[in-house]
């Protein structure tokens, strides 16, 4: 089975099907990161165009190292030292880089439908890497995998995502993810940070953390945006460690084996505390990684339709 789709641009647009194929697939590229040399020929002759309109640690490096590892070609580019600063629009620029025969754009911007948009401009294969507050797709599937690996199933566990469901990218598409995989999802935060109307998605919202806690299987903390909506949503921040902070204490309350995941970058003893970021049941870094593996079956899968 292949993925018959020429981008990826949203897990809200893909079948469980498609969600399940991209998983599978990527299960046999995590064993590649573990050899001495750790490439394959899958993508070799493909050129591969990082272009990041955003800071970025995981994403950026986890898609070079990605593609390098498939035998892509990989170029990074980097919009402070390009045409972008004498005006050239995001289209402009993504047509003048397929010119060069990329065969694979990643895009991180701060709009949200920037890669959608590109995508109807470019015949090369376009991936989200985070656009604006809308989706953050491979977060999701790398964060699926992580369950996955960790629980031995999605289905029929409970999930809570905490924090500033508003603002997150990966909040949305982590939603869609499980919800189509068939999990609980409970969202917590203080109602500034909650969507309104957001229960209609077929999740349960708490604004009370410790009510939310008994059963839950896995926590996926959410980073506080600092520098997208400043302090003016909550009193102040060590009032928002109090209430939704994630302690030992608290993930004691589960009465579950919980699994703890952070998309990062995390803020120590804001949404979570040093000792449970450094847990064993913390899967922080084993996300990282999984990361590249999945970012390698997703380029695999696009590429066969090249
Ligand atoms: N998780 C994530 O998107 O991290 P970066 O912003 O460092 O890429």
């Amino acid at each position: 089975m292949s993925l018959k789709r020429k981008d990826l641009l949203s897990i809200a647009s893909l079948s469980a099907e498609e969600i399940s194929l991209i998983l599978e697939t990527s299960d046999p590229f995590k064993e590649v990161s573990g050899r001495e040399i750790k490439k394959v020929p899958a993508l070799r002759g493909k050129t591969v165009v990082n272009l990041f309109f955003e800071p970025s640690t995981r994403t950026r490096t986890s898609f070079e190292l990605a593609a390098k590892r498939l035998s892509a070609d990989v170029i990074n580019f980097s919009p402070s030292s390009s045409s972008v600063v004498k005006g050239e629009t995001l289209i402009d620029t993504a047509r003048n880089i397929e010119s060069m025969q990329a065969d694979i754009i990643v895009l991180r911007h701060s709009s949200s439908g920037a890669a959608e948009a590109l995508a109807k401009h470019v015949h090369s294969s376009v991936i989200n890497a985070g656009d604006g507050w809308h989706e953050h797709p491979t977060q999701a599937l790398l964060d699926l995998f992580t369950i996955k690996e960790k629980k031995g199933r999605l289905a029929g566990l409970t999930v809570a995502i905490v924090g500033d469901v508003a603002h997150s990218r990966v909040a949305r598409s982590d939603i869609h993810g499980l919800l189509k995989m068939g999990a609980e999802v409970r969202l917590v935060g203080p109602p500034t940070m909650i969507p309104p109307f957001i229960e209609r998605m077929g999740v349960k919202v708490f604004s009370n953390f410790d009510k939310a806690l008994p059963g839950v299987d896995v926590v996926i903390m959410l980073r506080l945006q600092l520098e997208r909506q400043g302090r003016s949503l909550f009193p102040s921040i060590r009032e928002y460690a109090n209430l939704y902070g994630l302690t030992s204490e608290r993930v004691q309350r589960t009465e579950t084996d919980l699994l703890v995941m952070h998309p990062g970058p995390i803020n120590r003893g804001v949404e979570i505390s040093h000792e449970v970021a450094d847990s064993a049941q913390a899967a922080i870094l084993a996300q990282v990684s999984n990361g590249v593996a999945v970012r390698m079956g997703l380029m695999y899968l696009l590429s066969q339709l090249q």
